[in-house]
């Protein structure tokens, strides 16, 4: 199988490479000076071993790619673009016939549970994957994965349908590249465990950091109202004991010198992205709040500060903690 890794940020950058690496066949697609950079000089990935230059083959787009019935398009966007990338990718045509969106996988390497959604609108056979992979992209053609002996923990399965042996192959094939890839009936009950963990992206993103008594009770209540919620509504979700067993001892962040180690969210600020996820994450919980009657003013007042750092332009750690909670009290959620 080829893996075409749409979108080749911290997370598609280090699932390509280290795909490519092991010898197995990727495609990047990438976009703007990213694009360039990766086209020109490779994909520099480092790993706790050291910087891997990697010349992996790299796209900007499903125009410069002949999709084959062997492929497998890995959607590594975050979510707010997931949108425009399905749309571009699912009415592509495959060599044989038909087209992308009839015949060819499409697995969502992605944090949040609305991207399965949004892929099986567009394409028949959607994969879901709980992305435990700590990682990051700050500069053109570079991306970090700190974390050995394994670069990150997979749970794969196909959304809507326990798994088959697609999944199987694409962890197969994940495993042969280093990454922990369990195959998993119940993918969204861990990404649902996942989602409780990520709610807590925002406050380091805004506030530069989780660390201190106001930004830990904000992350405290996040995190019960999002567990509330999940309850109310009758959604399983993974423990978080079950997502630190999976990655204990072998999903480990090394620390690499001047790379700073955060999450997602905080890159979106830090770059100036222009967009963040949050929406997605925090405003999953607004949003299941909303429809079962239960209040979550932390994840609503969050979602809104998420929108208005990006908006301004603001970079982590412009905003305080005390600033968060002084707003909570003033948000509706219902
Ligand atoms: N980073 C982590 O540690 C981590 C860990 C677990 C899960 N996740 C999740 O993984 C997903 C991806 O996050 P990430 O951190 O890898 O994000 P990222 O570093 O921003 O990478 C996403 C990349 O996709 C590009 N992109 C967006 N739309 C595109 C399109 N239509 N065609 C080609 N490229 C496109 C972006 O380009 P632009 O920069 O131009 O927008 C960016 O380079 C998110 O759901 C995130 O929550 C991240």
């Amino acid at each position: 199988m080829r893996y075409i890794i749409i979108g080749s940020g911290a997370v598609g950058g280090s699932i390509g490479g280290r795909l490519h690496e092991s010898g197995l066949p990727a495609v990047l697609v990438a976009r703007g000076a990213h694009y360039e950079a990766l086209r020109d000089n490779g994909l520099r990935l480092t790993v706790p071993t050291g910087t891997l230059t990697l010349d992996v083959p790299v796209v900007s787009g499903p125009e410069d790619v002949e999709l084959r019935a062997d492929d497998v398009l890995v959607l590594a966007v975050k979510t707010q673009d997931s949108v425009a990338a399905l749309d571009a990718w699912a009415a592509r045509p495959v060599v044989g016939g038909g087209t992308a969106g009839e015949r060819l996988p499409l697995v969502c390497a992605q944090n949040g549970v609305e991207n399965e959604r949004l892929a099986l609108r567009r394409f028949r056979e959607v994969y879901g994957v709980c992305v435990i992979l700590p990682s990051s992209h700050l500069n053109p053609g570079e991306v970090v994965a700190p974390c050995g002996p394994h670069t990150g923990a997979l749970v794969i399965g196909r959304y809507g349908a326990g798994s088959d042996d697609t999944a199987r192959r694409i962890a197969g094939d994940l495993e042969k590249a280093g990454f922990l890839a369990p195959v998993a009936a119940d993918v969204m009950r861990w990404k649902y465990g996942k989602l409780l963990g990520n709610l807590a992206n925002v406050v380091e993103a805004v506030c530069g950091s989780a660390s201190g008594d106001a930004a830990q009770d904000l992350v405290a209540r996040v995190k019960a109202e999002g567990a509330a919620v999940l309850d109310a509504a009758g959604i399983a979700y993974a423990s978080g004991a079950e997502l630190t067993e999976l990655r204990s001892g072998t999903v480990d962040p090394q620390p690499i010198p001047g790379v700073p180690a955060h999450s997602s969210t905080w890159q979106s600020l830090a770059r100036g992205a222009g967009s963040i996820e949050t929406d997605y994450l925090n405003g999953e919980i607004t949003l299941l709040g909303r429809e079962h009657g239960i209040p979550t003013p932390a994840n609503t007042a969050l979602q809104h500060a998420a929108r208005e750092s990006t908006r301004l332009g603001r970079k982590p750690g412009e905003v305080t903690a005390e600033e968060l909670s002084g707003g909570i009290a003033g948000a509706t959620s219902t």
